[in-house]
């Protein structure tokens, strides 16, 4: 231990409880303006060391901010006592992306401050809602995955769930998107350029991590083998924590962030050789792991930074909770009683064989105790059936960053498969081996590879698919294998998300009508009490309101993009949207196809009694993935197309709005009519932004796919409008052998839209450009099988512009989506998970 340290961790003396200091501590008042001007005075000065007499957005932002994570860390302190005194089990929600967004609003929220504080800043002058416009969205995560962790650590913290969320600190996250010419031009997110007020870094609390080296064997005095890792390389990692209040229950929970700090301005060695920038060169090298976020939903394969990402963060988690356990705990067979560590999908999945290492390694504990504590600990949540998104490792890049790793990879493995060996003893030779192949941790093939899937059902005690139809192909094909082993592995958890930030703070109208009308804003604490607005659809006064909230609500969304975009959009149109990643398998082709096609009709019949419609677009395409990109163009080029076109005017308009992110998704949501949740079935895993949707009134335009099969179950199939082929549909379709070209011969609308994208209708003065995508759709084979749902979906459009034109009629059923959303909140997917995977009971 450095001197550093051990001055800094000198023993309070044992006499001196905390609460002995509470006379010293004085802990901020709750919910007064005048003490919480003050406090934003006092941190404008101490803090900021600038002058409160200058009115700036910027100052009174960060003087805010700091006043508010003061009550922040005092509840914090808190709550984190009560686990200790109570000595709770924890929870440990690893995951290698979040997407808090912004937070002012959020906390304000959470603590029952934002009338105070919306008055504190009115007394200065100032507008709350202009103030957060200083502040950067946290997008340390590519889309629903991340998304679904912050919402995940709201619900906890409002649960009283004793969580915690770890993962790394990107200093750039998710790119910054913007449009140029039409196509997407990457620029980085610096989101701590300035500095960052949620944040405590932990400076003095460094968690050295090791790479690469070798094992050293020998047999000590008691004659027991040991290994021990002699790695070439050391990383610290520096904790930064974000504080995650629970809504107006004074708990206060922590996303604990690894940040890379090198090792070797430590290492006077580098002076001696006088290798100085050699020295500052590998520092940076070091530092460069938790630089940059990898900003692909999902095919990332084979990349030795991300490896190395996915360890550091999962290492220095494991130390500290490893840390936490043995303050109060001495027997590591009571692990799994006071740890419960979730994994996000597979990213995290190398805790396995780290905690067999610390234990087996460092702990000394016996193999077999310590495999039935891993299994007894973790447990993993699968996010995607896309067989290029499991991820791999080449066995080569993985024992050169973990040896040790590796070789308890492969012990598992022998013991895994002599498992299965017994189980189907009554198999031929053949079978067992192919079966075995199938199973076994390690895939043959070109290049020896780790199975991360397969090691992360092995090493945990629950599999969970994201909603009930992925969780059913889980069983039936991807993990079918798997599932016939343990056949109470895997279950289901369909998603959620919170109604915190998707309902009080991105549509406070709409709250405030239902917080009103049901004299309560319990709702926002347990979401099934929306249905009791049920009954108002059916009071004439009640939906007139609720559509004056629509058209408030598309008004501001008309403002903002007029702002960011300098578009004005119709009021008087259906707000049609598809904001989520660009990916083949999620069709905004398809919604493109539809865009051309009532294009054409309006052009052939000027006189078409049609109801206007703004279709918008938002999302990110991973910087590497061709097609993605090429699909904005398209949008972008069929947008700038229609849009110009006199004889469309005021019938449709086409936007791409770029760089979607959780702020701008708060804008839009709200405002949105008719949701566009069109991906292929069988393919989207949950989505959680179709909940998003109809918890704010839109109706939905989908498939049968993911969550929405059990949106369409509580709201009614006929308040939503369903269409294409079914999940089983499509796999008989491809099994019979799908040909693309019969729906393109046969369908003249499909033909002509088809062939005016290929013909360069909207690339004429690139020729060619949009080639590629048709012939996705037809020499292709069409994947997604987006020509086989086309004439169902344009169908179905129709029946959209028909309902529109009762407005009475689209309002009650939108009324129906809110109030029969209640099982969509993350607090019932929390509960969930507490109560079936991590053995805790919630009220
Ligand atoms: P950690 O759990 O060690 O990361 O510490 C988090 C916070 O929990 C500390 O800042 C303390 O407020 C509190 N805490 C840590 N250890 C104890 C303990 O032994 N008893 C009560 N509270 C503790």
């Amino acid at each position: 231990m450095s001197e550093w340290k051990q001055r800094v961790d000198l023993p309070i003396h044992p006499d001196i409880s905390a609460e002995s200091f509470q006379w010293r501590y004085c802990p901020p008042s709750e919910d007064d303006p005048e003490a919480l001007k003050a406090d934003v005075i006092r941190h404008i000065v101490s803090t900021l060391g600038s002058d409160y007499a200058r009115k700036n957005h910027y100052n009174y932002y960060y003087g805010l901010a700091l006043a508010l994570r003061d009550r922040l860390v005092e509840q914090w302190l808190t709550t984190q006592r009560s686990y200790y005194d109570e000595e709770t089990k924890r929870v440990y929600y690893l995951s290698l992306e979040y997407l808090p967004g912004k937070s002012l609003v959020n906390n304000l929220i959470c603590l029952g401050l934002y009338h105070a504080a919306y008055r504190a800043m009115a007394d200065f002058g100032l507008n709350l809602e202009e103030l957060t416009e200083v502040e950067w969205d946290a997008g340390l995560g590519n889309g629903g995955l991340g998304r679904l962790a912050s919402c995940y650590l709201d619900s906890m913290a409002t649960l009283g769930v004793p969580g915690y969320g770890y993962g790394i600190r990107y200093d750039y996250g998710m790119f910054n998107q913007v449009i140029e010419n039409g196509a997407q031009v990457e620029k980085a997110d610096n989101w701590m350029r300035t500095f960052n007020p949620w944040e405590f870094d932990r400076g003095i609390n460094l968690v050295e991590v090791k790479f690469g080296g070798r094992v050293k064997r020998w047999v000590d005095e008691k004659g027991r083998m040991r290994n021990e890792w002699i790695p070439e390389n050391r990383v610290r990692a520096m904790p930064c924590d974000t504080l995650v209040p629970g809504y107006r229950n004074r708990r206060t929970i922590n996303m604990r962030l690894w940040s890379a700090r090198s090792d070797r301005e430590f290492d006077l060695s580098y002076f001696n050789t006088g290798d100085y920038v050699g020295a500052v060169e590998e520092k940076v090298r070091d530092e460069n792991i938790s630089k940059v976020l990898y900003p692909s939903e999902d095919v990332i394969q084979g990349k030795e930074l991300r490896l190395k990402q996915q360890y550091f963060f999962v290492a220095a988690s494991l130390h500290d909770i490893v840390r936490r356990f043995k303050k109060k705990n001495d027997d590591f067979k009571d692990f799994p009683d006071k740890v419960a560590i979730q994994l996000n999908d597979t990213h995290p999945a190398v805790a396995i064989p780290e905690l067999m290492r610390l234990l087996v390694d460092v702990e000394l504990v016996d193999w077999d105790t310590a495999w039935s504590v891993c299994e007894k600990t973790f447990a993993y949540t699968n996010h995607t059936i896309l067989p290029e998104a499991l991820e791999t490792w080449p066995v080569e890049l993985f024992g050169q960053v973990l040896p040790r790793h590796l070789e308890i990879i492969y012990e598992i493995n022998r013991r895994f498969l002599e498992t299965v060996e017994a189980k189907y003893a009554n198999l031929s030779r053949a079978e067992l081996d192919e079966r075995k192949q199938r199973l076994s941790l390690i895939g043959e093939g070109k290049q020896k590879h780790v199975r991360m899937a397969n090691l992360a059902i092995v090493g945990s005690h629950s599999v969970n698919g994201v909603a009930a139809l992925h969780t059913q192909i889980l069983k039936d094909s991807v993990f079918k294998d798997f599932h016939e082993l343990y056949p109470d592995k895997i279950n289901n958890k369909t998603n959620g998300v919170t109604p915190r930030r998707w309902l009080r703070q991105s549509n406070p109208r709409l709250t405030g009508l239902i917080g009103e009308t049901l004299n309560s804003e319990a709702f926002l604490r347990d979401l099934d009490l929306i249905k009791e607005i049920e009954p108002y659809a059916d009071d004439s006064e009640f939906r007139k309101r609720w559509a004056d909230v629509k058209r408030a609500n598309k008004a501001h969304l008309r403002d903002y993009l007029e702002r960011q975009m300098g578009v004005s959009i119709n009021l008087d149109s259906v707000f049609d949207v598809q904001v989520k990643r660009i990916h083949e398998y999620k069709r905004q082709l398809l919604n493109v196809l539809h865009v051309v096609t009532l294009f054409n009709r309006i052009i052939d019949n000027p006189n078409i009694d049609v109801t206007p419609r703004t279709v918008l677009f938002g999302g990110k395409a991973a910087p590497g993935y061709f097609m993605a990109k090429r699909i904005i163009r398209l949008i972008n080029a069929v947008a700038d197309v229609v849009n110009s076109e006199p004889r469309v005017a005021g019938k449709l308009e086409v936007h791409f709005m770029p760089n979607y992110r959780v702020s701008q998704a708060e804008v839009v949501i709200p405002a949105t009519e008719l949701s566009e949740q069109i991906s292929m079935a069988g393919m989207e895993a949950s989505g959680t932004g179709n909940m998003k949707f109809a918890i704010n009134g839109a109706l939905t335009i989908g498939t049968l796919d993911g969550a929405t099969i059990e949106m369409a179950e509580r709201i009614g199939k006929e308040n939503m409008f369903l269409f294409g082929n079914t999940a089983d549909e499509i796999v008989t379709l491809k099994r019979e052998g799908y040909n693309p070209w019969a729906y393109y011969e046969k369908d003249l609308e499909l033909k002509r839209t088809l062939d005016m994208i290929a013909g360069d209708f909207f690339s004429r003065n690139d020729p060619g450009l949009f080639q590629p995508l048709v012939d996705s759709l037809l020499s292709g084979g069409d994947r997604y099988c987006l020509l086989a749902d086309y004439r169902s979906y344009i169908e179905t459009q129709e029946q959209v512009t028909t309902l529109y034109r009762d407005q009475d009629e689209w309002t009650r059923r939108s009324i129906l989506n809110t109030a029969r959303m209640g099982f969509f909140s993350s607090d019932r997917s929390i509960a969930e998970y507490a109560r079936n995977i991590w053995g805790l009971q919630v009220l």
